[in-house]
């Protein structure tokens, strides 16, 4: 008998572990904000005890002439007993109710790598006592590109860079948690513009339709309520003025001019096993002729999670015909299963085979669907600038249907193309919709649709 003997190699967590998880995490200065609303907003929904969610708020200050940002949010605070702990540790989240949105223990870290030094103070309800954790980054930094720190472990560095500390305060101060950034990296200096921050928040940021803009905020709302287990607004106020989403009942089109709304679809998207994994809404449009301009921080179907978006607009082109046509349409799709995690940039989720069922399911249920009727869109529009003009005028004349009823028949395979099984309602829409100034043509859609068979339809006019 051999007998084995088993040395354990003692653990080491080394001095770049810090850097992978600060300036090693996020390309966009903003994703920073993005992690501490996330926590704000956890933060919001554990205080069930503290009043309905919209009396509770997160406020942001960007003030570039400090070069200093503050984000403050009235949730739950940290009790001062677990406080030290809490902060920390890194790498691991106590959030382990259903529908928080952090898991991972790091997104408060994420300030570290744009400031010289970061503060956070934190107090629970029914307490006298304010805990306070203090990060020296700028002596980070300056640890990191020594040579000579190399062997450092992360612990070591834990200990010297940080500090904290407990102040005695009022009893009767409401509960909150407060995150300032001092000294702000110049190379990141986009970071207080205003007008940009507030673009990106109104896109990410979990925050509320707008009540004069976006005329549909409301059926959307009752929507998603009816169908997730979670769905919530929060008040997100940025250099005091609140937040909404940027979506409007008007929207501007690339090609010059606007379009309009005309209503809202709603889609389940489902596994393989018919469980929901997400739901969604996207605005039909009256014209679809070209895509919505940047400008407008609408286009594209946006994925969240815990209403706080993952990645960008164009994180679903592929699921449609053409990338491009991602960006014709708005919309949101939430998810609503466990197994669809945010990976830790939260601009994608965690590969596996949910992923991809999820996926397949937005291209089945609103990329195709999409993108057909937006070839179809383009196709009567470019038949109508061609052939649909001189037959009007000859209409006009002899009282006749705009174009001959055989060649309606040919023209609705080349029309439809690859859409004609499902969808040959869209047919007779789009003829109504592109030959509208016919004054004959209600007559002529509802007599074919009444018959129903193209090539008994006369095809003169239906007096
Ligand atoms: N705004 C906040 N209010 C209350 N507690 C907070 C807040 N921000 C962070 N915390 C506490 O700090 C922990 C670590 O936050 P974070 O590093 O963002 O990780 P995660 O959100 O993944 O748990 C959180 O789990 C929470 O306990
Ligand atoms: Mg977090």
């Amino acid at each position: 008998m051999f007998e084995q003997t088993t040395k354990r190699a003692s653990f080491k967590a080394g001095i770049y572990l810090l850097e992978n998880l600060t300036s090693g995490m996020y390309t966009d200065p903003f994703a920073i904000l993005r992690e501490y609303i996330q926590n704000g907003v956890d933060s919001i929904d554990l205080s069930t005890d503290k009043g309905p969610v919209d009396q509770l708020e997160i406020k942001i200050e960007l003030d570039p002439v400090e070069r200093r940002i503050l984000i403050r949010d009235n949730g739950q605070g940290i009790p001062a007993a677990f406080a030290q702990e809490i902060l920390s540790s890194i790498g691991s989240s106590n959030k382990n109710a259903p529908n928080l949105r952090g898991f991972r223990g790091i997104g408060r870290l994420g300030g570290i790598a744009f400031s010289d030094m970061a503060v956070f103070k934190t107090k629970a309800d029914g307490e006298n006592v304010e805990s306070v954790q203090e990060w020296d980054c700028k002596s980070l930094r300056k640890l990191l590109a020594e040579a000579k720190n190399r062997t450092l472990t992360f612990n070591q560095v834990f200990q010297k860079i940080t500090s904290f500390s407990q102040n005695k305060c009022d009893l009767s101060l409401e509960s909150y948690f407060e995150v300032t950034l001092y000294g702000i990296s110049s190379f990141r200096n986009y970071i207080f513009d205003i007008t940009r921050a507030k673009r990106y928040l109104s896109q990410v940021a979990p925050v509320p339709f707008h009540p004069n803009y976006f005329s549909h905020g409301q059926e959307i709302d009752s929507y998603l309520k009816r169908n997730l287990k979670h769905y919530r607004k929060y008040n997100i106020i940025l250099n005091g003025k609140r937040i909404f989403k940027p979506y409007k009942d008007k929207i501007k089109i690339t090609k010059g001019g606007f379009d309009e709304l005309t209503g809202i679809k709603f889609i389940d998207l489902r596994d393989d096993n018919g469980e929901l994994m997400a739901c969604g809404w996207y605005g039909e449009r009256e014209e679809l002729l070209g895509s919505i301009i940047k400008g407008d921080d609408s286009s594209g179907i946006r994925v969240r999670a815990g209403n706080i978006m993952i990645g960008d607009d164009h994180l679903l082109d592929s699921c449609f015909r053409e990338p491009r046509f991602n960006s014709y349409v708005l919309g949101e799709v939430h998810i609503e299963c466990d197994g669809l995690i945010p990976n830790s940039r939260r601009d994608d989720f965690v590969d596996n085979k949910t992923k991809n069922m999820f996926y397949n399911a937005v291209e089945r249920e609103i990329g195709l669907p999409i993108s057909k009727e937006i070839r179809l869109r383009s196709r009567i529009k470019s038949e109508s600038r061609t052939s649909m003009v001189p037959l009007r005028k000859k209409e006009t004349q002899t009282n006749k249907l705009p174009l001959p009823i055989s060649e309606l028949e040919t023209k609705k395979e080349e029309i439809l193309g690859d859409a004609n099984e499902d969808q040959p309602d869209i047919f007779f829409r789009e003829i109504l919709r592109s030959c509208k100034d016919c004054p004959k043509l209600t007559k002529i859609i509802s007599g074919i649709c009444r018959l129903g068979n193209f090539s008994q339809v006369d095809i003169n006019c239906p007096e």
